[in-house]
């Protein structure tokens, strides 16, 4: 009997289906765990900071299985294959076979390294998310893409590849810093803004009591999220279409990551100036009124985010970046942009001095 997870969701693929647990003190309960560790060994994948907070909680609940750990170093700069490596060592230096299961317990940067490497190791075994920021609970836990970062781009290798099921305890939340939560809120809002219009709005009412972490009101946005980012997944697995627009701001976001150097940046306070920078972009090409580019503009700023990419980057670096990403199809840049406030399209079809109009006026600004 599960201790009352306060909600499951269910991301649809068919038989790769697996459920999102989202509740408070769900790390310890062996139950949320027992239905998804098929084999006897278990990896957890975890980094520096995450390990004494919560290692001991994850490994309380799995004194029935051979359970082992990999501590990686903290931080975005870490995304490397080279540190990637660590987790394969461990697979191999304990003869784990190709039933165990690799558990990612920390922020995405870590979900997104141990999922690379339980897709890669003995080519799949099993995996279990368990998310413990803010933004890998409402996105990088939920739809399967894995991966490490290149020098020249982010996430330029990795894999499309399912966990058994995410479990998100949300108590794992109050040792988050202001600064993380924000970075979480800006992928919170990104779903408002590409098809949920109600969402944005309450996010605008309620943005004052989640950045005061208000249980119920991060309860709320977290199932919210992950079901909207769930529905995405389920019907675009693979990105075909619009699953891409999952990221909005981040074309210019990841320019942003990758132009100030990895981890000077957090990945969600640039995916906020990218959301107002693809806002203007929009606003430009005549898709989204004045107005609702200054509410999108003062609800990045509400929930602590900057809204103006670093001025060390002008305008021509900005551009070289962009086209460094994985949305570039044919040397086109495909952007997502609003067509009204709430709804959002992956586009090629913008005017090339639109575009240049944003990287400058923003490159400019100041905040
Ligand atoms: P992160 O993993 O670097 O975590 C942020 C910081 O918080 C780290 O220092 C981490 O050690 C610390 N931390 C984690 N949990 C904590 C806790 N409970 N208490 C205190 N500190 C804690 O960053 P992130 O924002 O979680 O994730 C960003 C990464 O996720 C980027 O690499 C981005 O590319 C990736 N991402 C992936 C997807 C996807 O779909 N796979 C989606 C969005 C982002
Ligand atoms: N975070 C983008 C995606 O999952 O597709």
């Amino acid at each position: 009997m599960k201790k009352n997870p306060s909600c499951t969701l269910t991301v649809n693929l068919g038989e790769r289906s697996y459920p999102i647990y989202i509740g408070s003190n769900l790390l310890t309960d062996p139950a949320f765990y027992r239905p998804h560790v098929k084999g006897q060994q278990v990896l957890i994948v975890t980094n520096t900071t995450v390990e004494p907070l919560y290692l001991d909680a994850v490994k309380s609940a799995l004194q029935d299985y051979q359970v082992e750990s990999v501590v990686l170093p903290d931080g975005e700069q870490y995304k490397t294959l080279a540190v990637w490596q660590n987790i394969i060592d461990s697979l191999l230096e304990n003869r784990f076979d190709r039933r165990c299961t690799v558990i990612g317990l920390g922020g995405g940067v870590v979900g997104d390294m141990a999922g690379f490497a339980a897709a890669c190791y003995q080519r799949g075994v099993y995996f279990i998310q368990i998310p413990t920021t803010l933004l890998a609970q409402v996105d990088s836990s939920v739809g399967g893409k894995t991966g490490v970062n290149h020098p020249l781009g982010k996430n330029m290798i990795g894999a499309f590849y399912q966990p058994q099921c995410v479990i998100a305890d949300i108590e794992t939340l109050t040792t988050l810093d202001d600064r993380q939560l924000s970075a979480g809120l800006a992928e919170i809002i990104k779903y408002g803004l590409i098809g949920d219009l109600s969402f944005f709005e309450w996010l605008e009412q309620n943005m004052e009591g989640l950045l005061a972490r208000d249980h119920a009101l991060l309860a709320y946005a977290i199932e919210r999220s992950c079901k909207d980012k769930a529905a995405v997944v389920a019907a675009d697995e693979r990105e075909a279409g619009n699953r891409a627009l999952l990221n909005l701001g981040h074309t210019f976001g990841h320019a942003i990551e990758t132009g100030v150097g990895y981890g000077e940046w957090l990945h969600g306070e640039a995916v906020g100036a990218g959301i107002c920078m693809a806002a203007d972009l929009s606003h430009r090409l005549g898709w989204l009124a004045l107005a609702d580019l200054q509410r999108v503009e003062a609800l990045i700023k509400k929930a602590g985010l900057p809204i103006y990419p670093p001025t060390s980057i002008d305008a021509d670096r900005m551009m070289a970046l962009m086209s460094v990403d994985k949305k570039v199809l044919e040397s086109k840049i495909r952007l997502v942009l609003m067509n009204k406030l709430g709804s959002s399209v992956v586009t090629d079809t913008f005017e090339p001095e639109a575009l240049k109009g944003t990287l400058h006026e923003y490159g400019r600004a100041i905040s």
